[in-house]
């Protein structure tokens, strides 16, 4: 049993008790084997029964013995996060529902226990900003956070933040998928400027996929290319390899080791579904992306200071690692990291499953042709259309169901524009393919230019990134 919980069930999050539950059991039944004293064993029931009522008041259910609470159950393979039936399942494997207009988000807000972002805080944002939200924040896409309140409170008072993001080098190639968080990112570090660190998890892949380590660490460089190619100001930026900085930076893995000590193989195996014949490697992960949440993993940006508010913009697959990050940094005594969530962006048959690389069918690669996108979206990209013209012009179309309209809201500036598109298509006035030529029409300027902008990163710009050293700030 950890001796970090706290006694009152109000600070304690579910996995907190389920694991004091777990550990109070196993206390009753070695208390019976070993014939303890009647009122021994009587205490630890009571404390067990109430422990129970506590557990049934934060998560709704009833405590099961190997059943963790449902936000955070347990799938066979990789996946935890099986969700109860008939909810979404969303974690960082695997996103699937049933309903065609995707994941039910503002349900998943209240299953992941974080905050909606609201028109409040959106005016809030530009407010403080003094610069017009992204068509991200206006549009929806970003949608939950955890304590940017927070944040802002404290910019306002001239105490600045820095951003941490990050990717899975799993393959060569990006999908557009990907450029959600990176591009919200870049408008966050112009916006409010502050540095950003990006972590590119090699030792993660290589954990996780069949790859070697040669491998990773060679999309590890492919992937930083794309990534600098969404144009990061390389005098506030800092792109790392875990395989190459985990050895080179002793205090970001003595953060690592700090996580490491005071998560619990209980917790770990709620949060992300581990079983016994997961490698030990796997287990030992989360800590590894938990550790550059702390601004001292980072001495040579933050001077050594440990108490620099991390701020991570990812797509809510990413919570089960920064819910766990959360809980662990206020016991080794540092601020736990806010978080912006975006939606995903969904896979070309339909907003089921999300754009996901490891199906290339579902996915438009940043290395994709124009004739690629082209042959991609008209055969592949679900339509909410009507069988025939006729019925079409009549009915008009779903755009809620419709992933071509779907992207529009992502990459479609204008918003005048894109309502009147979802107007047209919604009255029957625009037809299915007319909308796939919008979308094909605003994906092949987009992804030419970023192909353009990407040749443009030699060998030697990547290795600037990925030096360790001070970025333009004084901290
Ligand atoms: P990875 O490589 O799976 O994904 C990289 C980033 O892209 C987001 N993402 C998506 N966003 C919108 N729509 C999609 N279809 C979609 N697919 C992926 C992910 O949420 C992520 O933000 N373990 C991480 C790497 C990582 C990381 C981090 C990510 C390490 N530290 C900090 C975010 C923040 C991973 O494998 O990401």
């Amino acid at each position: 049993m950890t001796d970090c919980l706290g006694d009152g069930a109000g600070d304690m999050t579910p996995m907190d008790l389920y694991e004091k539950l777990t550990s109070q059991g196993d206390t009753v039944r070695t208390l019976k084997t070993e014939k303890a004293a009647k009122a021994d064993i009587e205490a630890a029931v009571q404390l067990l029964l109430k422990l129970k009522v506590d557990y049934k008041q934060v998560t709704g259910q009833d405590y099961k013995t190997g059943c963790p609470p449902s936000e955070c159950a347990v799938s066979q393979d990789n996946g935890p996060a099986a969700a109860a039936d008939g909810e979404d399942m969303v974690d960082p494997w695997n996103v699937s529902t049933t309903n065609a207009k995707g994941v039910d988000y503002d349900k998943l807000i209240v299953r992941f226990g974080s905050s909606k972002i609201d028109q409040e805080l959106v005016d809030r944002i530009e407010r403080v900003s003094g610069q017009k939200a992204h068509r991200f924040l206006r549009r929806g896409i970003f949608f939950s956070h955890r304590d940017m309140h927070q944040v802002l409170d404290a910019y306002e008072k001239n105490k600045s933040f820095y951003l941490y993001t990050g990717r899975g080098p799993s393959s060569e190639a990006l999908h557009v998928g990907h450029l959600i968080p990176f591009i919200f990112t870049k408008w966050l570090q112009d916006t409010f400027d502050i540095p950003l660190v990006i972590q590119l998890t090699d030792d993660e892949k290589y954990l996780w996929k069949d790859l070697s380590l040669e491998d990773c660490h060679r999309y590890t460089v492919e992937n930083a290319k794309d990534i600098i190619a969404c144009g990061f100001d390389i005098n506030k930026t800092f792109i790392f390899s875990d395989l190459d900085y985990m050895g080179a930076s002793p205090d970001f893995y003595r953060n690592v080791v700090k996580v490491q000590k005071h998560v619990t193989f209980n917790q770990v195996k709620g949060i992300f579904g581990f079983g016994d014949s997961d490698c030990i490697g796997k287990i030992a992960f989360p800590a590894i992306q938990a550790a550059p949440s702390f601004s001292n993993s980072f001495p040579q940006i933050f001077k050594g200071r440990k108490n620099v508010q991390c701020l991570i913009p990812c797509a809510i697959d990413q919570d089960p690692y920064f819910r766990m990050t959360r809980d662990v940094a206020p016991r080794i005594g540092y601020p736990k990291p806010a978080l912006l969530h975006s939606t995903f962006f969904p896979a070309l048959q339909g907003a089921q499953t999300k754009m996901s690389a490891s199906d290339a069918n579902s996915s438009i690669f940043l290395t994709d042709t124009p004739k690629q996108i082209k042959n991609k979206v008209n055969k592949h990209a679900f339509s909410g259309g009507k069988d025939t013209v006729e019925e079409h012009r009549k009915y008009g179309g779903n755009p809620d169901v419709d992933v071509s309209f779907m992207y529009l809201t992502f990459f479609l500036e204008d918003d005048e524009q894109l309502e009147k598109i979802r107007q047209d298509y919604a009255s029957g006035a625009l037809l299915t393919g007319e909308l796939k030529k919008r979308l094909i029409e605003t994906l092949q300027p987009m992804i030419t230019s970023h192909q353009e902008r990407r040749k443009q990163v030699t060998e030697e710009t990547v290795k600037q990134f990925m030096t360790p050293r001070p970025l333009d700030f004084n901290f």
